[in-house]
């Protein structure tokens, strides 16, 4: 079993002002693939996953899974507060990664059209589909309660985060 050591990047303190991203994503990448290996349970792995990315990335409001069954996504493990249950593909910041397959880095939630508030103190988002080559999975999704909390660097982290997690889904 993995031991979550006190070395993991969920255990630490650093201010975020000075914390270096690109280390922040390699260690928590590390860490990630350690805690998953070795079990081959969807949803332990996906609750797993949303802890572990809820408290190492700083300032979020809400981290977790989306799932895609049909024509829709359904939520899976997350932290944060309760939120939405079924989003139709092709709505809201979620939809629209899981309909085009790709990452969608929102700014700000309220420029976003057709944005579906779950937690009123979002205010930017990141969305990742989870893709097993050509099939979608579902999405990561990241919410900040900071304007502009996301960038390209959060963005290219997430993705690397995304396809350990997709691996440890099979
Ligand atoms: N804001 C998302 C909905 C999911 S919650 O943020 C957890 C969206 O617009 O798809």
């Amino acid at each position: 079993m993995h031991d979550a050591a006190s070395a993991a990047p969920w255990s630490s303190k650093e201010p975020w002002a000075t914390t270096d991203k690109a280390r922040l994503y390699r260690d928590l990448a590390q860490e990630l693939e350690a805690l998953l290996t070795g079990e081959t349970d969807p949803t332990a792995n996906a609750a797993n996953a949303a802890a572990a990315i809820y408290h190492s990335l700083p300032v979020l409001n809400w981290a977790g899974f989306y799932f895609a069954r049909g024509e829709e996504l359904v939520l899976g493990p997350f932290q944060g507060k309760p939120a939405c249950v079924r989003i139709p593909i092709g709505r809201g910041v979620c939809g629209t990664a899981a309909r085009d397959r790709r990452s969608v880095l929102v700014p700000d939630v309220e420029a976003f059209p057709g944005h579906i508030a779950c937690d009123s103190a979002s205010r930017s988002e990141l969305v990742v589909p989870l893709l097993d080559g050509a099939h979608l999975l579902g999405v990561l999704d990241m919410d900040s309660p900071e304007l502009n909390r996301f960038d390209s660097a959060d963005q290219a982290g997430c993705e690397a985060l995304a396809a350990i997690v997709v691996r440890h889904l099979r």
